[in-house]
């Protein structure tokens, strides 16, 4: 994980890092740290916690660093070492005139670094990244060729690394490399830039390089060159970001989660864009590259993805199986990875990422796709490491989520998994055309109605307020709907740190029942459909354990006032779309409550927004 970012230009230096950083944050927040070329020298300055440390640091040495003109920049979650001052990047080599900075993790940092300090490296830090610094400067003493000395050392590692260096007898020059972790290089007038991703450095330059595995790019204020592994110059091919920086802006919100939860129905307006238009026309989704001939050929679909993009995917196999008659397996990526699967040409594999970094979900995906599946990847990064390994590419254009906990990219997967149930349906003719087309009516008039609920969202604070001081909290649903249980309890769960517990309504009695009494918060989420009159069932046997009874509902029924302590009311939606109504209310609970707690609702503890390790 982490985010790295280089400048190259006579900007002040510190200012594009630290901006750069602030971007990148979502990678990562428990420390970071620059390192600079001034009056011939480098300098290193860092800082353990949030970002701002380093910036108020850097404030008090203006006068050091004004003449500097390269710079890297680092911004840290931890692996290796705990977050401190120490292990924060940049890393040094013996004299300190090389430094780097790494997102990635190499495997081999135990032998290399016993290696290293016989031949006379001293170690400072716990992390895997020194053992890089020391590496390439051992190998530049031999050689005496930066460049040279990047690529031999790099050789040697094993494992994931995106890595910006600097060296001081190499004055106005970034070395620049990677293997399996992001880094794209901007392309300026008299400047250049090296970034993790995009928000880096859109500021500052729309045209840019996506650097390839193995690929090395050097970097000058006038010139940038590409080697590949073994030193060949490779021809540097620009392309135009599609990035606007007002994305990255919080538009009068309070927080990013609360202004991405409002985006929801804007988000889903722009998925169905250009592909349904009206409930009486098939739907188009010409990026899925599946015929009649090749969806006869499969015998299964298997579903990959972790945490929110998981829940996502849960729905999507209960709307798959329920019109495509597909049998559909949903696995964290984290453990389908690690035993034997049965997965062969005649299997459908959908992975799934906001990000489409996520280091479980990509190997999944690779592994796949070497037994011989159709690979389709929904993201919200078609720019990304999986988007590449994908067969087709399903884009979900939620646009830059900067909040750490998913909101509208749920949203939008859910969005592409109704798409593509019904596309696959349209194809195999496997549902009636009455029942498809009550649900893209439904998907269609969705948005206005989620518009509807943001606007009242006054019983939700309510609501909220009262149930902040709870230390526990269960969330329980049926169907379709058990995913948006676990769902809504992960949202409250990583923002507010409540421990929160979603439950297949039915499995209450089989024993969470025991923990109920009358401290414990039971959200029960009642959906009108199916399962409705079974989940009030077992909503009345926790009431019945004296629990605090709450309800999300469509239903109007107002003997749900007797039942319940608290009924928070939503739009009525068809059941089969209900995942995307309920989850809204869901969302803007655990924004509320983390919010009333103080909580650092963007930024929660321990996370990253993209987890680039296994
Ligand atoms: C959601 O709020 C999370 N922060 C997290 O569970 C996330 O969904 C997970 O890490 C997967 O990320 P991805 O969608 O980018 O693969």
């Amino acid at each position: 994980m982490c985010g790295i970012v280089g400048y190259v230009g006579d900007r002040k230096v510190a200012e594009v890092l630290t901006k750069g950083l602030s971007s990148l944050e979502y990678r990562g927040y428990d420390s970071s740290g620059v390192a600079l070329l001034a009056d011939g020298q480098t300098k290193v300055y860092k800082a353990e916690g949030k970002l701002q440390n380093l910036k108020d640091l850097l404030a008090t040495k203006e006068d050091e660093i004004k003449t500097a003109n390269v710079g890297i920049g680092h911004i840290r979650w931890a692996t290796h070492g705990v977050p401190n001052e120490t292990n924060a990047h940049p890393h040094t080599s013996n004299s300190g005139k090389l430094a780097i900075v790494h997102n990635g993790i190499i495997e081999n940092f135990k032998e290399l670094r016993e290696e290293l300090e016989k031949r006379g490296s001293i170690f400072k830090s716990q992390t895997d990244t020194e053992v890089i610094a020391h590496l390439i400067a051992q190998e530049y003493k031999k050689i005496n060729n930066l460049q040279e000395a990047v690529r031999v050392a790099t050789a040697q590692l094993e494992g994931a690394y995106a890595l910006c260096i600097i060296h001081q007898d190499v004055p106005n020059t970034i070395i620049a490399t990677r293997r399996n972790a992001p880094l794209l290089i901007g392309l300026g007038e008299g400047e250049n830039f090296a970034a993790s991703d995009v928000p880096a450095i859109i500021e500052y330059t729309k045209k840019a390089v996506y650097l390839d595995d193995n690929q090395l790019a050097v970097l000058t204020p006038n010139s940038v060159k590409i080697f590949d592994k073994d030193n060949n110059p490779v021809a540097v091919k620009p392309e135009m970001l599609p990035w606007e920086p007002i994305a990255l802006s919080k538009m009068g919100y309070k927080h990013f989660m609360l202004k991405e939860i409002n985006e929801q129905p804007d988000v889903m307006r722009n998925f169905l864009s250009g592909k349904l238009y009206s409930a009486d026309e098939p739907i188009k989704l010409e990026e899925v590259k599946l015929d009649k001939a090749k969806l006869k050929d499969l015998n299964r679909i298997q579903v990959v993805a972790c945490g929110t993009s998981l829940h996502a995917a849960m729905v999507g196999k209960y709307v798959i199986e329920e019109l495509c008659e597909i049998p559909v397996d949903v696995e964290a990526s984290s453990e389908y990875i690690y035993r034997k699967t049965v997965t062969d040409e005649h299997t459908l594999v959908i992975g799934v990422s906001q990000s489409g970094e996520t280091a479980d979900t990509l190997t999944a995906v690779k592994q796949s796709k070497a037994r011989g599946s159709h690979i389709l990847i929904i993201t919200n990064r078609p720019d990304s490491a999986m988007a590449r390994e994908a067969d087709s590419l399903v884009p979900v254009n939620a646009g830059i989520e900067v909040s750490v906990a998913a909101t509208k990219s749920y949203v939008a997967q859910l969005m592409a998994f109704y798409a593509l149930a019904i596309h696959l349906a349209e194809i195999k003719e496997s549902a009636d055309k009455e029942y498809l087309k009550e649900i893209k009516n439904e998907l269609l008039l969705l948005p206005q109605k989620i518009e509807l609920l943001l606007t009242k969202t006054d019983k939700i604070q309510k609501c909220s307020r009262m149930y902040s001081s709870s230390k526990n909290f269960i969330f329980i649903a049926r169907g379709i709907n058990y995913a948006t249980a676990l769902e809504g309890a992960l949202k409250l769960k990583e923002i507010s740190y409540i421990n929160a517990t979603g439950y297949p309504a039915g499995e209450l009695k089989h024993g969470p029942i025991a923990m109920l009494d009358e401290t414990l918060p039971v959200l029960s989420i009642m959906m009108t459909g199916k399962v409705y009159e079974k989940i009030l069932s077992n909503a009345q046997e926790s009431k019945a354990r004296n629990a605090r009874m709450i309800a999300l509902t469509d239903s109007t029924d107002e003997k749900l006032d007797d039942l319940f302590d608290f009924v928070l009311n939503v739009p009525h939606v068809h059941e089969m779309v209900s995942p995307i109504m309920a989850i809204v209310p869901l969302q803007l609970l655990a924004y509320y409550i983390a919010e009333f707690l103080g909580k650092d609702v963007d930024q929660p503890r321990n996370l990253a927004k993209s987890v680039t390790v296994e």
